[in-house]
């Protein structure tokens, strides 16, 4: 099994959008059983909340449910249980390996990274119009397809 967490700031907006893009994405694929997805926020200012409501009407309009994921906070264990955990932006890559111990330094990413857009980061859309938050949702979609078709290649043993 490999396990995937998206991280953000706030776990209400970029990361849970990713979460549940990414959860249709690898049921769309028949990789349910064999790939994990959660997400955390680098704060756990908003713990316990479901997503921005911004998020999950832009979500809900392209077919995405966000409304199962409840805000969490990144934790130490995370870097041990996850493959794969994946920063929207600088700002929460840097926040992240501060916290990261040694060993699992490799896992800790950008999102984008395995994508060939030209964005390096999801934008935070929190204090922004609607177009943030359609921006995000467009950037998730193809940073979502591109991270599978990563983990399909990269990680195809543990697939089987
Ligand atoms: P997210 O967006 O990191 O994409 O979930 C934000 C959510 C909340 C805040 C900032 C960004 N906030 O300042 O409360």
């Amino acid at each position: 099994m490999i396990q995937v967490l998206f991280v953000c700031l706030g776990n209400i907006c970029r990361s849970p959008t990713a979460h549940g893009v990414f959860v249709h994405l690898v049921e769309q694929a028949g990789l349910s059983g064999q790939i994990g997805v959660d997400s955390a926020g680098t704060s756990g200012w908003h713990k316990g909340a479901e997503p921005d409501g911004r998020s999950m009407a832009e979500a809900s309009r392209l077919g995405y449910d966000l409304s199962f994921i409840r805000s969490r906070q990144v934790s130490i264990s995370d870097f041990e249980e996850f493959d794969y955990v994946l920063a929207m932006d600088e700002s929460n890559l840097g926040d992240l390996l501060d916290i990261c111990p040694p060993d699992y330094r490799h896992k800790v990413q950008l999102f984008l990274s395995f994508s060939d857009v030209s964005e390096r980061e999801v934008p935070d859309p929190y204090y922004g119009g609607a177009q943030g938050f359609t921006e995000v949702l467009s950037l998730v979609e193809k940073g979502g397809v591109s991270l599978l078709e990563h983990i399909k290649h990269h990680d195809r043993s543990e697939l089987r």
